[in-house]
């Protein structure tokens, strides 16, 4: 049996890694293993409960405004103590979280091999995102198994210096998890959408990012109260975050203002219907990015750069920065221009085809047959 252990912490990382677990699960000849460590713990527990996945270990890292330091010291602790009794043959990350990197180093300590899931995005920024463009960068080096899920994110990783034949382009497990979301029926219709009249445009927005707390998202706020006033046939639907420096400023910029819905985080099944019902979508979120193209949906992303340029170029997602004055005109432009909506609104999705997960577990396999072989 070859032993796997899946680790991860926040939301996206196990909306992500779900479909990979549960082809773990299927797989014969491999013993899966999920440990989170609670990075996120209201957000996490939503994704669990909807994927049916129990993990077998819960670090529950997570306090109220947690520094970086102490995501990464806890994990680092809690880690090693499960390492010591579970000695797994491969340890499973994603994506460019404090919790994949401190993963990845504490597998390294123990010399235990690392798969990672969604390897070779970046924007060659150290500080934009921060800090998941070195989380990912860090993770790179650890990794022994790089999953990359476009052709760019293959390049990025060669610049690394990462050999070819430890590559793997698989596409994004994202568009399997949509997918699967997309093929149950829809019994999570979210209240707000009940006080918007049907003929009017709603626009959804998501904005979380480290760097973009304090200024830019008080910038953000502005040009959202600015974008109601300028357009009467608007609603806007704003998810806000868990995190009390996001949701201080959201609060206080745009509570009890007409036609803007300011909800709490929810879940995924529900995101995803809100986002279809989005004539528009503005966010500085990845995973966002990476699922409007599948739903047709233009993307504002709200940020000074993106480590997603396949949207951008296929032309379904547009970086607008965080000023006020620009979020304002470049959502204004969209909401005037027929002609650019629907060109940005009809574009396959750059991203996957919905079988990345598959092809994941069959490379660890095929990987571990030959090591075995050898
Ligand atoms: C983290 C990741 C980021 C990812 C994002 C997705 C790091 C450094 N950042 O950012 O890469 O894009 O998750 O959401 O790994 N909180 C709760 N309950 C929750 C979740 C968060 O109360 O369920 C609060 C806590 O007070 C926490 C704060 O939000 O201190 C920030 O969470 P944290 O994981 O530190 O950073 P995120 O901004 O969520």
């Amino acid at each position: 049996m070859l032993n796997v252990l899946t680790i991860f912490g926040t939301r996206p990382e196990a909306i992500k890694l779900a479909p990979v677990i549960k082809e773990l699960q299927k797989a014969s000849g491999i013993c899966s293993k999920v440990a989170v460590t609670g990075q996120h713990r209201q957000m996490l527990d939503q994704v669990l409960d909807l994927f049916q996945i129990k993990p077998d270990v819960d670090l529950n890292i997570m306090l109220h405004n947690q520094s970086l330091f102490q995501i990464t010291n806890r994990s680092l602790t809690g880690l090693e103590k499960l390492f010591d009794q579970e000695r797994p043959d491969l340890v499973l990350v994603q994506g460019d979280t404090t919790t994949c990197f401190a993963a990845a180093l504490s597998a390294f300590y123990c010399q235990i091999p690392v798969g990672h899931v969604e390897a070779g995005l970046r924007t060659e920024n150290k500080y934009n995102p921060f800090p998941e463009e070195m989380n990912r960068r860090l993770t790179t080096v650890l990794s022994d198994l790089h999953f990359a899920p476009t052709d760019l994110a293959k390049e990025n990783l060669i610049q690394c210096g990462v050999p070819e034949k430890k590559i793997f382009v698989t596409g994004n497990t994202i568009v399997d998890a949509l997918q699967n979301i997309l093929e149950q029926p829809i019994h999570d219709a979210h209240p707000v959408l009940e006080r918007i009249p049907h003929n009017s445009r709603i626009i959804l927005v998501e904005a979380h990012r480290r760097e973009n707390l304090g200024n830019p998202m008080e910038n953000i706020c502005q040009a959202l109260d600015k974008l109601v006033e300028n357009f009467p046939d608007l609603h806007l639907i704003f998810s806000v975050h868990k995190n009390p420096k996001v949701r201080e400023v959201v609060y206080r910029k745009l509570q009890n203002k007409e036609r803007i819905f300011l909800i709490e985080p929810v879940d995924y099944p529900t995101l995803i219907h809100l986002q279809s019902k989005a004539y528009l979508i503005l966010t500085d979120s990845g995973g966002i990015q990476e699922e409007a193209p599948s739903l047709g949906k233009p993307v504002l992303v709200m940020r000074k750069t993106t480590e997603r340029p396949e949207g951008v170029k296929a032309g379904v997602a547009k970086l607008v920065g965080t000023n006020a004055k620009s979020v304002f005109l470049e959502t204004a432009r969209l909401l005037k221009d027929k002609k650019l909506y629907n060109k940005m609104s009809r574009i396959a999705n750059p991203y996957g085809d919905g079988k990345a997960s598959k092809r994941i577990v069959q490379i660890i396999q095929h990987h571990f047959k030959r090591k075995k072989e050898k």
